[in-house]
């Protein structure tokens, strides 16, 4: 590919791409657009599983965290089958959110499940982090709520491909409405959609059982080379937890990955006492 892109091109092409399922995504920017096809063909020469190569010519966006994809070669289809610590997960990328990327968070979520927990997932996609909770802990229960029809329609037919029929409920609703609803209170609240998790903290508190119980928080953070993006979360988490009069304490956070210049994804997991 170097003998045929130019190196003032080839210098501004961002050339990491995800493999889910049997599917390669490429991200395209106004640089690498132009040389989607050439990619496509490189990735499927050097990737003998990947049957599909689709270009993300959008960024995530809109309620569902969907993004714009275009064919570029191989069979003409979204949808695929994930392998993921043990567990799959059917998806049709065109209709619903997946990263491939975040499963070592999951992981890590997983191994903290105490026996006998009981898990409110607000924002449950296609029910990764669920699934993965249930085949590797022993859960109880994992309620998993989406806005999303069709990523609720997959998360069903996940758990009826990893069979963890009872452990793991998908509900297709607004996960204010059911932290609200829950007759059940849980110890643990999953709150993977940055876009959202400030706002939807009064509910994860409100859902959590008398006592102690855990919050996983998520969220996007600017940060100069001079400031520390775990802290400026903590510093508007503190501020919005202080306000709900929660007791509380931030027992662990991390840097989950770089998502631009000077953008972060980060993770806080939050001991709340009521
Ligand atoms: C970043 S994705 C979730 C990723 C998922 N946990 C995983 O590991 O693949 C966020 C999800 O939240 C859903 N969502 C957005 N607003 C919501 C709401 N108010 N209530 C419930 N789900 C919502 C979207 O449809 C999307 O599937």
């Amino acid at each position: 590919m170097m003998e045929i892109v130019p190196d003032e091109d080839l210098k501004n092409i961002y050339n990491s791409f995800d493999i889910i399922g049997d599917i390669a995504v490429i991200r395209l920017n106004e640089y690498s657009k132009k040389y989607g096809q050439l990619i496509a063909q490189a990735i499927m020469k050097m990737h003998h599983n990947v049957k599909v190569v689709l270009g993300q010519i959008s960024p995530v966006h809109g309620e569902f965290r969907l993004r714009k994809l275009e064919h570029l070669v191989g069979e003409n289809r979204t949808t695929t089958i994930h392998k993921e610590s043990g567990c799959l997960f059917a998806v049709d990328l065109n209709k619903c959110y997946f990263s491939p990327r975040l499963f070592y968070e999951r992981l890590r979520i997983a191994k903290l499940v105490g026996c006998g927990e009981t898990i409110l997932n607000m924002f449950a996609g296609v029910g990764c982090f669920s699934i993965v909770i249930a085949k590797k802990s022993d859960v109880e229960k994992v309620y998993s709520v989406d806005v999303n029809p069709d990523a609720v329609w997959f998360m069903r037919e996940n758990v009826r491909l990893n069979s963890v029929h009872g452990r793991v409920i998908p509900i297709e609703s607004d996960a204010k409405e059911i932290a609200k609803r829950l007759r059940q209170k849980v110890d643990r609240v999953l709150m993977p959609l940055p876009e959202k998790a400030l706002d939807y903290l009064p509910y994860a508190v409100e859902a959590l059982k008398p006592g102690c119980g855990w919050i996983h928080y998520y969220d996007f953070e600017h940060a100069y080379k001079c400031e520390d993006p775990l802290e400026k979360v903590k510093h508007k988490v503190r501020e919005k937890l202080e306000s709900l009069g929660a007791a509380f304490n931030f027992r662990f956070a991390r840097i989950v990955r770089s998502t631009g210049p000077n953008w972060y994804q980060v993770v806080l997991d939050i001991s709340v006492s009521k």
